[in-house]
């Protein structure tokens, strides 16, 4: 059972955060199951005042006391969390990598090829539990493992399983996704205060339009063309807002965001 494990994130900024208030949110875990490490003092002090987890400051503590292990650190981090903690997993705990673009091979090259090694590729709205999550198997992994992993993460939304060669993809899509949509939200904010709406009011709607839009189009199987079309009536107001948007390219432009943060995740990866 996944709710009885010991789980030892490295790591605790922005996601490791986001994954410790998902997790113990989720009513799955507890915060005794939970210990963080990280190189700065004040960021342990947050967490621990915070979500009342444990902290240590050794990483290969963390390592070798814990059935899972998630690493959390940047992917230029991760070379040196992996010679520290190398050595610290002849338990064979589950390894689970979020690193953009650090690939499972290199992983176990430096583990030792028995360690089971699942790379996973959240996103941080885990943090009101509504991640957007691949994983991916390495060759030590089972099913098992990756059913861990699914459930780590389904306590912290939707989980896809994708073949490693996607992952970079994933990255660029879902990863970095949210920044393209608090961009797309301000925006439309600024369009309403463009119009003369007052800007908590303008904020208000944008938010709320873009979160009612995604639900429609998560609980539809319809295409979203189709639900485009159901408010887009002849010489309405929509088509003509929908008119500037494709002469400014906003498709071509969302699609070559999702391109270039993807082939810059395959670079990190490279190191
Ligand atoms: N943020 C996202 O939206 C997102 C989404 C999907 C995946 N990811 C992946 O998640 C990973 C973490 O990203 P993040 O945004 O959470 O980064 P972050 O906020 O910089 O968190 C990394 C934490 O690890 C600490 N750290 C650095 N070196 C360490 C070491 N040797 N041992 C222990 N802790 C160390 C950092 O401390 P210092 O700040 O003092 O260096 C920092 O507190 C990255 O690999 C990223 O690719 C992030």
């Amino acid at each position: 059972m996944v709710g009885s494990k010991k789980i030892g994130l490295i790591g605790g900024g922005n996601m490791g955060e986001a994954l410790i208030k998902g997790l113990l949110q989720s009513g799955h875990f507890d915060t005794s199951q939970i210990t963080v490490s990280d190189i700065s003092r004040d960021r342990l002090t947050y967490l621990q005042e915070n979500y009342q987890v444990s902290t240590v400051s050794d990483n290969g503590k963390v390592a070798r006391a814990a059935d899972v292990i998630v690493l959390a650190v940047k992917p230029q981090q991760m070379g040196d969390v992996l010679a520290e903690i190398h050595g610290q997993v002849q338990h064979l705990p589950l390894v689970i990598s979020i690193a953009a673009g650090v690939t499972i091979a290199a992983i176990e090259q430096v583990l030792g090829e028995a360690v089971p090694v699942v790379r996973v590729m959240p996103n941080t709205p885990a943090l009101v539990l509504t991640g957007a999550t691949a994983i991916t198997g390495g060759a030590h992994a089972s099913s098992d493992h990756l059913a861990t992993a699914r459930m780590l993460f389904e306590s912290v939304g939707l989980v896809v399983e994708v073949d490693e060669s996607h992952m970079d993809a994933v990255t660029g899509l879902s990863g970095s996704g949210p920044a393209y949509v608090y961009l797309f939200i301000e925006a439309l904010t600024d369009g309403g205060v463009l119009m003369g709406l007052p800007r908590p009011v303008a904020r208000a709607l944008a938010v709320q339009t873009t979160m009612g839009a995604a639900k429609l189009a998560a609980s539809s199987d319809n295409h979203l063309a189709a639900l485009k079309d159901q408010i887009t009536s002849p010489g309405g107001t929509t088509i003509h807002g929908l008119a500037v948007l494709e002469s400014e390219g906003m498709r071509g432009m969302l699609m070559e965001a999702v391109e270039a943060a993807t082939q810059r995740a395959r670079k990190l990866g490279k190191g």
